[in-house]
């Protein structure tokens, strides 16, 4: 039997995670997994349900109780197509204060194990090396400068046709950022065996090719591992 693999992706928000890691997933012909669209949804669900981002118990209750699908780029929510709604900026922002709390990461964390037990995975997010796979046979931490980061946001966000000025995108990223690295729980942060990749000035093939190298040579010895 073919040994599964595990492909873990963390960096920032607008590194490229997503785009690339779902452009890798193809390649390898492994499972592609967007966990920031798990904390995403549950914040959607908060938000309709009115329940305060600082109401930890409720938050927690309804993590524990969220039924998400992942299939490839499609994301359900008690069985709901909720692919867009949680594209929205202040699903990002709601997300990032409700991955805060422990009990709503537990939650999460155990399905995304169970995910990486049947299949080999790409797996993004930005625990993903450090806590939900600390073995993870690849790891990479993806990064871009924040100004770049910035204009790839605005470009997500231009194609959902919301307008916003890039200096404005910047400071939303860099205080999410600091949120999600500051946070006492599975803070973001590169784990010491994972390979530092900066996509800064780099096209999304560039990138790709980069990162498709990192996989071989981690899982190969550099041999051809593409199905
Ligand atoms: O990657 P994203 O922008 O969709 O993630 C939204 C938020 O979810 C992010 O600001 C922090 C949180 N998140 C997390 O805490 N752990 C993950 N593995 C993925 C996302």
């Amino acid at each position: 039997m073919e040994k599964r693999v595990i492909v873990a992706i963390d960096g920032p928000a607008g590194a490229g995670k997503s785009t690339l890691a779902r452009r890798l997933a193809a390649r390898l012909g492994y499972l592609y997994i967007d966990t920031g669209a798990m904390y995403r949804a549950v914040a959607l669900w908060a938000i309709r349900e009115q329940i305060s981002l600082d109401d930890a118990p409720r938050l927690e209750q309804l993590a524990a109780h969220a039924v998400i699908g992942l299939q490839d780029a499609r994301v359900e929510l008690n069985g709901e197509d909720v692919t867009a709604a949680i594209r929205a900026p202040e699903i990002g922002e709601a997300a990032s204060r409700v991955s805060a709390l422990p009990a709503v990461r537990r939650a999460m964390v155990r399905q995304q194990q169970q995910m990486g037990e049947t299949a080999s995975v790409v797996m993004e997010g930005r625990d993903i090396g450090t806590v939900v796979f600390p073995l993870a046979e690849v790891k990479i931490y993806l990064d871009a400068e924040p100004r770049v980061r910035a204009e790839r946001r605005l470009r997500d966000l231009e194609a959902q046709g919301q307008a916003a000025r890039v200096e404005e995108v910047e400071v939303e990223i860099r205080r999410r950022d600091e949120r999600d690295r500051t946070r006492a729980d599975s803070p973001l942060q590169q784990a010491p065996d994972a390979v530092y990749f900066d996509s800064t000035g780099l096209s999304p093939d560039e990138v790709e090719e980069g990162l498709l190298r990192i996989v071989r040579e981690r899982t190969s010895n550099g041999k051809e591992v593409l199905r």
